[in-house]
């Protein structure tokens, strides 16, 4: 079975192609190096696995892996710019990336592969900043809570588009739905809540909890957007391929859909909250300096998984303190890419 991953050397990328590959894959990624640190990515899976393809590409320019492309029976889309900052200050690089990438994957795939399975990484931020929930400022945990949603936010809230990236990630949300409707294409659509894990290359603009465990390594200063009670909840990056993998295999039941997914209740966390695990963890602190809240950012967030675990039987399976630990013994192995 052939996979083609973009933004294949990517966080989630790497970590997708050494678990399918390890399942009987054959799997050929496509990225175009844009996101800093990925080229040290590309380094480590051609040692742990010298057989893996890369074509260094666009995923817009489809042309160049076309022959991939109509080969593969799964396609795992995860290429894009991943940053709201970076869509804020870059809105076309943005969009480029984003919507016209994937719709020109898309397009491919209808012409080229009708039969392939598409995977697509969405995100939560297609619901907005949800400004309209009640939120209660729990000050002993140094967390909001969100009393009138226990059990998450759920596929039903209304979606709202707040930012280029918002929009952008927004819009190929509906698009692959939309390919499902209008020409039986096999999409499937993963609202992602927040997935950290190896192989993630952390910056202040994104990847936040592998970008606080690697300031506290460095003993760097560490800058917060807003109070530090934001809550969300982290998911260990195996736990969502576990759900990719089950999406792919029952496919008759998710082909057209979407689902949110996440560490749920269970895993969320405050900024401050993980702020204070990375100090028992690596036996420190570090100097924060807060600043005002950027543009979109979520107070609170935690996905509803209801709606996938009954669909596929899938349940989270890392506790935060087992999948932190991990992120910390990678990042110190790697400490000179950092
Ligand atoms: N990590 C998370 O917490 C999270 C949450 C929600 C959604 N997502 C989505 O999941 C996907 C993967 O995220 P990630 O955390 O692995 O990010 P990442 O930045 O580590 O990986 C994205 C990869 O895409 C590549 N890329 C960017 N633009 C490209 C283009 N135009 N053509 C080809 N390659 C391109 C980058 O070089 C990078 O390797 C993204 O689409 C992101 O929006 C991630």
């Amino acid at each position: 079975m052939r996979m083609l991953i973009t933004g294949g050397v990517g966080f989630i990328g790497t970590n997708a192609t050494l678990y399918f590959q390890k399942k009987g894959w054959t799997v050929h990624l496509v990225d175009n190096f844009s996101r800093y640190g990925v080229k040290h990515n590309a380094r480590l899976l051609k040692n742990l696995t010298p057989d893996v393809q890369i074509t260094h590409q666009d995923v817009g320019a489809t042309d160049k892996y076309l022959a991939q492309l109509k080969k593969a029976s799964v396609i795992l889309h995860l290429a894009g710019q991943t940053a709201v900052t970076t869509s804020i200050a870059q809105p076309q690089k943005d969009f480029t990336a984003n919507l016209q990438g994937s719709f020109r994957l898309l397009e491919a795939v209808r012409q080229h592969n009708p039969q392939a399975i598409v995977i697509y990484a969405s995100t939560n931020k297609v619901y907005g900043n949800l400004s309209q929930h009640q939120l209660k400022k729990d000050e002993k945990n140094k967390r909001y809570e969100d009393t009138c949603h226990p059990d998450g936010i759920g596929e039903k809230e209304q979606l709202n588009f707040i930012s280029p990236y918002g929009c952008s990630k927004g819009a190929v949300d509906q698009y692959m739905q939309d390919y499902a409707r209008t020409y039986n294409l096999r999409t499937v659509v993963f609202r992602q809540s927040c997935i950290y894990g190896p192989f993630q290359m952390g910056v202040e603009d994104q990847g936040w909890v592998a970008h606080f465990a690697k300031q506290f390594l460095l003993g760097r200063l560490l800058t917060v957007y807003g109070n530090g009670y934001q809550v969300r909840d982290l998911l260990f990056v195996d736990d969502l391929l576990q759900a990719y993998d089950l999406a792919i295999k029952q496919i008759d039941k998710t082909a057209g859909h979407a689902f949110n997914i996440g560490g749920g209740k269970e895993n969320s966390y405050s900024l401050l909250q993980v702020i204070e695990t990375l100090e028992k963890k690596i036996g420190k602190s570090i100097p924060v300096d807060f600043q005002k809240s950027r543009l979109g950012d979520q107070k609170y967030f935690v996905s509803d998984n209801r709606l996938l675990s009954s669909t596929l039987g899938w349940q989270t399976r890392t506790p935060y303190s087992t999948g932190m630990d991990r992120l910390l013994l990678w990042q110190k192995n790697q400490r000179t890419i950092l």
